[in-house]
């Protein structure tokens, strides 16, 4: 093999990528690019632009380069599902897609989400969802995502509380027969019913000293579990007040690292080196500080 070394490309490098409009504030390529270096593999990772009009186009080019797997971000979950020549039972059933693998030439559609989620609340918080009464707050492509996992990994309860009634419907339909939705008077005595609390919403992201929560914090107790998926700021609005009640939080890095685990072992075949991943993940999101994402 002709290398040129220190990761730079070869003429067998394999290229993964993200598309998305806007994308140029995409953490993935961090978080990939972390991920195979540190797996040795010579791989490498770029970020596209694509617009809506010009997404079949852009998965046409990913045949015919070979692009070995993509990432899928806004706006195009949706029409990549409707697009791909295949898709696995979650992208199915969630009509989004975030991951493609280019299976030699037949691109086929995932959803790493639901399967990321679950894996850091084991992994970061150390909760196993059987069993558990689970409430999510939100039901849009994330919420619904996560409603999906938590339900297929055996939560008692999956009560899902949204803004916008028909979404909560919808969410709480994809967990069976564990799914209900919350009425809006209700929220506090569903978040004092549950063992585990999602925030599945955007409220909180991003802006600077923003104080904003999904809902009131003041029902929570220790021995409850809050997993807020909102990543920036690093501390969020719900996990600060969450902390301040004594209850066990996490923000939204570690569901990120593994459903971007859960693509990097679909492309490659490979174990994710999930440590450096949130290692390079946590270092990006220092130095960006608590800004909405640039
Ligand atoms: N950690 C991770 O790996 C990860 C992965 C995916 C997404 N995320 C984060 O999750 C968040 C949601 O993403 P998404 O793709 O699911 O977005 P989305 O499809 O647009 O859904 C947004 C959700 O937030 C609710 N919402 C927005 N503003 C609100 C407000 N002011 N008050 C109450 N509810 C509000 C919406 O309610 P309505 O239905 O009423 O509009 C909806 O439930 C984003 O912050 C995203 O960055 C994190």
């Amino acid at each position: 093999v002709i290398s040129s070394g220190a990761g730079a490309p070869t003429g067998s490098t394999r290229l993964a990528a993200v598309i998305g409009a806007p994308v140029r504030h995409s953490l993935s390529p961090v978080v990939h690019n972390a991920a195979f270096a540190a797996s040795g593999l010579d791989w490498t990772y770029l970020a596209f632009e694509v617009q809506p009009a010009a997404l079949s186009d852009a998965l046409d080019g990913v045949r015919a380069l070979g692009i070995a797997g993509l990432s899928v971000t806004m706006p195009h979950k949706e029409d990549v599902a409707r697009l791909v020549d295949d898709l696995s039972d979650d992208a199915r059933l969630l009509g989004a897609v975030n991951c493609v693998v280019n299976d030699k030439g037949r691109l086929v559609g995932h959803n790493t989400d639901g399967a990321g989620f679950v894996g850091a609340l084991g992994a970061e918080l150390g909760v196993d969802p059987r069993g558990k009464r689970c409430l999510v707050v939100g039901a849009g492509g994330a919420a619904r995502a996560v409603v999906l996992a938590l339900a297929r990994a055996g939560a008692a309860t999956v009560v899902v509380a949204n803004r916008t009634r028909a979404r909560a419907e919808e969410a709480a339909g994809l967990a069976g027969a564990a799914g209900r939705v919350a009425e809006p008077a209700d929220v506090v005595a569903e978040v004092a019913l549950a063992d585990v609390v999602v925030n599945a919403t955007s409220v909180g992201m991003g802006l600077p000293g923003a104080a904003d929560v999904p809902f009131p914090p003041e029902a929570l107790e220790p021995g409850q579990v809050v997993a807020d998926i909102v990543y920036q700021p690093l501390v969020t609005p719900l996990v600060a007040a969450a902390r301040a009640r004594g209850v066990t939080a996490a923000n939204g890095v570690s569901m990120l690292v593994h459903q971007a685990a859960v693509a990097f072992e679909l492309w490659t075949g490979a174990p994710a080196p999930v440590d450096a991943m949130t290692a390079a993940v946590e270092r990006t999101l220092a130095t960006v500080g608590d800004g909405p994402p640039a």
